[in-house]
């Protein structure tokens, strides 16, 4: 009996895809305990937008909450998203901060880290995945899935071949948009497993309709293991239901290590945690549901919304089939680059842009000519030369890799902040989000300075 492990996704990507990552640690605190015995391959629990909501909307420390969730799940195997070269930012940072990023998340308790880049740059991959081998941890190399004429067989099986290389431990399959159907997860989970000798990771989302369907494809071609949510948090914008999948994989005959007594004990917990998100608008009902658009128009369920609220704030809401139609041209004129943050929407406020100047690459935006500059990688095809040459007029583009004429930044800014941070740990989240973390900060002082007062005039 062949087995088959699932990745519970509630905590990170479930979370970050339908309630915009808004859980707070202590709200989910009460169940680590039954999500250490259920028997997952692995738990999701951190990277992707964690850190910065963290910071930026619930007053956590995101190190520390790290710490805690190692602490409540000695049995489990920790996994955090990276983006790469952009750790868990929105820009490329130097090697040094990249290197020290990576060691404070495992010696704070990750085990896996699934690493990433925007643009399957495997350059940009390098530094993170040497670091994690490193520190002894698991290097998940990750292909961002996505179709395009260049985005063959052959050339993921290529990226998957030089992964190998570099040392990955595993291979993820990422399907952000939830557009890889069936019979494509089927002939690339075989492609993979024929070419190289290691556990392959199958992810994807409920947006479009497909990722049953894609899952159970996947594990007929040997996928080892797949992402689930467990079910309250499940289908949607965010993964299938670990139950579910649990429940026709074994009636299919595999080796499922998950107990369902203990699972129901899981979903008992969260299905009235959902239901307040429901009653208070984080929630949408809108995510919830099933959108086939993305598969008509090969973008992505969340570009379309952002195209249709960008045109109603210009007052140019008739403009939206244009728009629509602008959007594959721009992503081809790009070099086909996979539709996830930040390229997605870099293409499609650009589509908008073109529709309305009435003169194509007439306005472009500054994350525009950095990525035409090579500022992101290497794009998967060539970017269009007479576009290239018109965003950037006539400056020439990088020849190398971007990260390689940045600054070492570390010990320059744990001098420059002092006492501010009182750990490495601190410093890397200035770096990340420099304004937000300044700011926790300063309440962290004034909530402790608080405590510090009461407790003496208790004595
Ligand atoms: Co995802």
């Amino acid at each position: 009996m062949r087995k088959v492990q699932f990745t519970e996704t509630v905590l990170r990507d479930a979370n970050q895809s339908l309630i915009a990552t808004r859980l707070p640690y202590d709200v989910y605190e009460p169940i680590l305990e039954k999500i250490d015995q259920a028997g997952y391959y692995a738990v999701e629990c951190w990277g992707g937008a964690t850190f910065d909501v963290c910071l930026r909307y619930l007053n956590e420390d995101p190190w520390e909450r790290l710490q805690k969730l190692r602490k409540k799940l000695p049995n489990s195997k920790l996994q955090m998203l990276l983006r790469g070269q952009n750790l868990l930012g929105y820009k490329h940072y130097p090697d040094d901060v990249v290197r020290k990023f990576v060691e404070c998340s495992v010696k704070n308790g990750i085990d896996i880290i699934r690493i990433f880049d925007a643009l399957n740059d495997l350059t940009n991959l390098k530094t993170a995945i040497e670091e994690t081998l490193k520190w002894g941890a698991v290097a998940s190399g990750t292909i961002c899935y996505t179709t395009s004429p260049v985005h063959t067989l052959d050339n993921y099986v290529k990226m998957v071949k030089e992964m190998k290389r570099m040392g990955v431990s595993s291979i993820c399959i990422k399907d952000m948009a939830g557009i890889m159907g069936p019979k494509e997860a089927y002939d690339l989970v075989s492609a993979i497993k024929d070419a190289v000798d290691l556990p392959v990771d199958v992810h994807t989302h409920c947006t479009t309709g497909l990722a049953f369907m894609t899952y159970l494809k996947a594990v007929e071609a040997g996928a080892d293991i797949i992402d689930t949510a467990i079910s309250p948090f499940s289908g949607g914008t965010s993964q299938p239901a670990t139950e579910t999948m649990a429940y026709a994989l074994k009636q299919m005959g595999y080796e499922v290590t998950t107990d369902d007594a203990v699972l129901k004990e899981i979903a008992d917990f969260f299905k009235p945690v959902r239901d307040g998100y429901i009653a208070d608008g984080t929630l949408m009902p809108k995510s919830l549901t099933t959108d086939t658009q993305c598969l008509t128009y090969q973008v992505p369920g969340g570009m379309l919304s952002n195209l249709m609220s960008q045109l109603k704030m210009m007052n140019a809401l008739d403009r939206f089939d244009e728009a629509l139609l602008e959007t594959p041209r721009v992503r081809k004129d790009l070099g086909y680059p996979p539709l996830v943050t930040p390229t997605s929407q870099m293409v499609g406020v650009q589509a908008v842009q073109n529709v309305l100047a009435g003169e194509r690459y007439k306005n472009v935006s500054k994350e525009i000519v950095a990525y035409c500059r090579g500022e992101y990688g290497r794009t998967p095809a060539p970017i269009d030369p007479e576009v290239q040459k018109k965003v950037l007029g006539g400056e020439e583009p990088l020849t190398g890799r971007y990260a390689d004429t940045l600054e070492p930044a570390f010990e320059k800014t744990k001098a420059q902040l002092g006492d501010m941070a009182r750990c490495d740990e601190d410093v890397l989240s200035y770096i990340a989000f420099p304004s937000l973390a300044e700011k926790f900060f300063e309440d962290r002082r004034a909530r402790e300075e608080n405590v510090a007062t009461y407790t003496i005039e208790e004595v």
